[in-house]
């Protein structure tokens, strides 16, 4: 019986997919701008695939592989002989690997099981969500039928996204890093509805400072919220959530820059580095608990975050032209709480979002950090720009 299911599962359906002729041109045009330090070869494997050979392959691709004869000697097989039947969901995808605007891709990364989920009953909790990502995401759980309570230290903001999403939303005025406020939350919550099925940690600042513009206090500030603040919220709820005996989702909002470094960032860094480890680790010991936990990662989303962040010494006085950056190429807070309700529908671990910002730098740095260095190194210019 098992047999015949796992042959079923395993048979690959080989379809063509016909590739635009867009598509593919701006592959190439993309392969040709990428711009590769030369200051910054490696010159050996230790460290990864070095820079030099990276470079020459990407020469190639962009100008001397011949992509459509390839092509043409795959779709000689006759496996191939059909085109995919979802050709168009397909070519969609492609776009978004390849480059697509962040609206294109909000479109695209809400999953089919995610736009028809069904939250009725269920019970979420949402730290940060007087503002930004916290309240597009409040905004969407409430959408789909989920009783949201709405934390944020900022009172009137938590109370005027919880009466706009109704629902039975509940605002509290709580500071994530004080352990004490976030206690009483869960009690709160707890006491009036006895579970919770959805916890958001979400609550977090920017700061942005070279390192010897920065304070002691910075560096408390930006790890009591950003890292500790998460922490708390796990410590007051994870425990509950496992008496409850129901599957529950934890989501720690992290961030691009908890997936790869960005120089001028270092608490920040630190800070989102931490809860990406806190949040795989305590997936690989929920998650046969019955609770998942996942690490959100957005990338430049277009919130107040810069704007009301704390920048020290030559960044202070470019604080205006990154927050012009941030509203003109920053996405939809809302493609990141799409990215919440499809992590909730479906297992996910990390979820980068967008994808067009995340996922190149971070497989990168998979591959070599020290590849990663340069990159690190010119995003903060390249924000200030505006
Ligand atoms: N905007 C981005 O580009 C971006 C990118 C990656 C990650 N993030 C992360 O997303 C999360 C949300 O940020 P956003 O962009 O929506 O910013 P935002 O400023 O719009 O929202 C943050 C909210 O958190 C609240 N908050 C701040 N300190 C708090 C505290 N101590 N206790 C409780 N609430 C507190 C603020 O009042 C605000 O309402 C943060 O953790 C941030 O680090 C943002």
């Amino acid at each position: 019986m098992w047999q015949s299911q796992w042959r079923e599962r395993a048979t690959l359906m080989p379809f063509r997919i016909d590739v635009c002729d867009d598509v593919l041109e701006d592959l190439r045009s993309r392969l040709r701008r990428t711009r590769w330090p030369e200051a910054e070869c490696v010159d050996d494997w230790s460290q990864g695939m070095p820079l030099a050979y990276t470079r020459d392959l990407a020469g190639y691709w962009a100008d001397e592989y011949d992509w459509r004869s390839s092509e043409a000697a795959l779709f000689a097989c006759a496996e191939l002989s059909k085109t995919c039947p979802d050709s168009s969901r397909l070519q969609a995808r492609l776009r978004v690997s390849v480059g697509v605007t962040p609206h294109e891709s909000t479109c695209l990364e809400g999953s089919t099981m995610a736009k028809n989920i069904n939250l009725t009953g269920k019970i979420a909790v949402v730290t940060g969500a007087g503002s930004g990502i916290g309240a597009a995401t409040a905004r969407l759980l409430a959408r789909h039928g989920a009783k949201v309570h709405v934390a944020d230290i900022n009172a009137d903001a938590a109370a005027a996204v919880a009466g706009e999403i109704g629902g039975g939303a509940v605002d509290h005025a709580i500071d994530v890093s004080h352990p004490e406020e976030v206690e009483a939350l869960a009690k709160a919550v707890f006491d009036q509805d006895g579970r919770v099925d959805i916890l958001h940690n979400n609550a977090g600042i920017g700061h942005g400072a070279d390192i010897d513009a920065t304070t002691v206090e910075d560096w408390q500030r930006v790890i009591g919220v950003n890292l500790l603040g998460v922490a708390y919220g796990v410590q007051a709820f994870v425990p509950r959530m496992l008496e409850q005996g129901h599957p529950a989702t934890v989501i720690n909002t992290a961030s691009e820059a908890g997936l790869h470094p960005i120089a001028r960032m270092a608490p920040y860094c630190a800070s989102k580095f931490g809860v990406v480890g806190m949040s795989e680790a305590l997936n690989a010991e929920l998650r046969p608990r019955g609770i998942r936990v996942v690490a959100l990662c957005p990338g430049i989303i277009n919130t107040p975050i810069v704007r009301e962040g704390t920048m020290r010494g030559d960044l202070s006085t470019e604080q205006a032209k990154i927050a012009a950056f941030y509203d003109k190429h920053g996405a939809s807070p809302d493609t990141v709480a799409a990215a919440v309700l499809d992590a909730i529908a479906r297992p996910r671990l990390i979820v980068a979002t967008p994808r067009t910002h995340v996922l190149a730098p971070y497989v990168l740095h998979r591959i070599s950090p020290r590849l990663v260095q340069p990159l690190a190194r010119v995003l903060p210019k390249v924000m200030t720009r505006g």
